[in-house]
């Protein structure tokens, strides 16, 4: 029988707001996560969209980064694009800039892709780090307690494309996937059953080119092939959107609160 997903969406009428909405958002998932379990394991994603987020949670004027328990904090990447550390492409460059130089995070606390090896060699080293980190036996797979996603104008997330290898994967941790349509390139990815597992996911999305996939990724019908963020479906049964006015043109307008809510099968 199909279960329901409650989607929580909040649409903010800047990128600004709803970068710092996603702030707000990660200083509780963490301080709930460490309150509950002494520890808080989050994944995070690349791209342009959460680099101003980072900003927010690494500058001491902002009212974020006293309020993060960084002695308990793990950080994890959910995807990265075969590339060296120091690369323009690199997500692990990204955050290190916005972020990891400027906040009390030490190397044993970050759990970056190796993006200049070898893909599969990268994915397999991943995944061994994630196993060692969390502890996990035989085909055990990680418990995240938050996921922060984005997507693109073609529905992929973490990086997982329409139409790649990397959809049929529910085994492993991390994968390499072959991207035909970036630029005939290979990423290291999260499975999505790994995603599915975390204890909070939620998507921090901006920009009109997006309205069109984020309709049809909850609210069009199931094709998880063309619109890979479809599988997104938590066993939390339940995912939030972080939203600016642009991005969520096509859903039904939120309440006075600025909330919506989408009911999706799963
Ligand atoms: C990546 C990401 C990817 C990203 C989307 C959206 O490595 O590119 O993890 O999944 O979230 O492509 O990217 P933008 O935020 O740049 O639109």
């Amino acid at each position: 029988m199909a279960e329901t997903i409650e989607v929580f969406y909040y649409v903010d009428a800047s990128p600004e707001a709803a970068s710092r909405r996603a702030a707000q958002y990660f200083v509780d998932g963490i301080r709930a996560a460490a309150g509950a379990r002494g520890k808080a394991r989050i994944a995070i994603s690349g791209g342009n969209t959460p680099k101003h987020t980072f900003e927010l949670l690494a500058d001491p004027s902002a009212q974020y980064r006293e309020q993060i328990p960084w002695e308990n904090l793990e950080l994890y990447w959910v995807d990265e694009r075969c590339v060296p550390p120091d690369h323009t492409d690199s997500n692990y460059r990204m955050t290190r800039e916005a972020l990891l130089d400027k906040v009390p995070l030490s190397d044993k606390q970050i759990f970056r892709i190796q993006g200049e090896l070898d893909p599969e060699e990268a994915a397999a080293k991943y995944e061994f780090d994630i196993r060692q980190s969390f502890r996990l036996e035989g085909a055990e797979l990680p418990c995240f307690d938050l996921v922060l996603l984005g997507m693109g104008p073609d529905g992929h997330t973490a990086s997982l494309f329409p139409h790649t290898q990397g959809l049929q994967e529910i085994m492993r941790v991390a994968i390499a996937n072959h991207v035909p349509q970036q630029k005939d390139s290979w990423r290291i990815t999260l499975t999505w059953p790994v995603i599915d597992r975390a204890r909070d996911i939620f998507f921090l999305i901006e920009g009109a080119d997006k309205v069109v996939a984020l309709k049809q990724v909850f609210r069009g019908p199931y094709d998880p092939e063309t619109y890979p963020s479809q599988l997104i479906r938590p066993a939390s049964h339940r995912i939030t959107l972080l939203l600016d006015s642009a991005a969520a043109a096509a859903l039904p307008p939120p309440g006075p609160n600025g909330q919506g809510k989408l009911e999706i099968a799963r």
